[in-house]
């Protein structure tokens, strides 16, 4: 069943795509966290603009302390939207801004699932087969080397691998008094749109370095983010039979990545390897 409809803390809140996935969540009934480094009073605008049942919290995700303390008392959260990013905007310096960004893209994901995860287990188990739900904000750069962004790149290249482990890693749990993985009804995913029209990619960013433009022009133009919120909602956090990464580009529009190219990758997830781990590998190797 799709997610349940309780409590939506969304890092990077504030911001293009936080406010549109705020939106979307609004509109099927749940309550928004925004969970923002923007000041007070930025804060205290959009939840104005977005009226519903919606709150702000100050937060710098690489806060550990802080962004522990925005999960605090959210006894009926049902989805964490890990969105907060930074870009690098000057092409000229392919380092710029890489310890910050490596900070918010990585880590602020990583610790932001941490504790999506100890809240969900210190709440009631799932029994009405509903679900829980991270929604982690990659890109097409974490699936598409960006060569002008390169650190931008590493950072939604991890994304995309972490919430692929996570992805079957959190939907089940060893259960040692049956001697069996049991189903915990929390799904993980990853949206990864190309360019949307935000803070970061805009009008005014493109203009100053035309790669960027032709790189935009390249996926189809820019998208809205309220197409790319209603994207991740109605193909990840509502289905529950959703794969892990969607892809969402005006030239290709919105679709699950289809990993498994690789021999080996196909192996590991069709479970052949760990059935006859030597057997498949020297079978993929062309061995004997
Ligand atoms: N806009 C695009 O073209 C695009 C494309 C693909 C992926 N993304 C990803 O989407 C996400 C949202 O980006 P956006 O386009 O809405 O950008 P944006 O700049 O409009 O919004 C980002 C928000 O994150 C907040 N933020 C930044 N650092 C933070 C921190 N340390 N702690 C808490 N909040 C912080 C900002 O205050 C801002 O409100 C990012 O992860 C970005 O990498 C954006």
């Amino acid at each position: 069943m799709a997610c349940q409809r309780g409590l939506a803390l969304i890092t990077g809140g504030c911001g293009g795509l936080g406010m549109a996935f705020a939106r979307s969540w609004l509109q099927r009934g749940g309550s928004v966290r925004l969970a923002d480094m923007v000041s007070q009073k930025k804060g205290d605008e959009a939840c104005q603009q977005l009226g519903g049942n919606t709150t702000f919290v100050s937060c710098d995700v690489t806060d550990k302390e802080q962004l522990g303390e925005a999960f605090a008392n959210a006894e009926d959260l049902s989805l964490v939207i890990n969105n907060a990013g930074i870009v690098a905007h000057d092409g000229a310096d392919l380092f710029e801004n890489w310890e910050p960004m490596i900070g918010i893209n990585v880590d602020g994901v990583v610790n932001g699932t941490r504790l999506a995860l100890e809240t969900f287990e210190g709440q009631k188990p799932i029994e009405d087969g509903t679900s829980r739900v991270i929604l982690n904000v990659g890109s097409m750069a974490g699936l598409i080397p960006t060569t002008v962004m390169p650190v931008y790149t590493a950072t939604k290249y991890a994304v995309v691998g972490f919430t692929r482990a996570m992805h079957v890693a959190a939907s089940k749990r060893y259960d040692p008094s049956i001697k069996k993985n049991v189903p915990t009804g929390i799904r993980v995913h990853a949206v990864c749109p190309s360019f949307a029209d935000t803070g970061m990619v805009n009008a005014d960013t493109l203009a100053k370095d035309p790669r960027n433009k032709r790189t935009v022009e390249l996926f189809g133009g820019l998208l809205t983010p309220d197409f790319v919120s209603e994207a991740a909602f109605e193909k990840c956090v509502d289905d529950p039979a959703a794969r892990a990464i969607l892809r969402v580009t005006p030239v290709d529009g919105v679709k699950f990545d289809e990993p498994g190219a690789h021999p080996v990758e196909k192996a590991v997830r069709n479970n052949a390897i760990r059935a006859d781990p030597w057997g498949t590998l020297r079978k993929i190797m062309g061995s004997k």
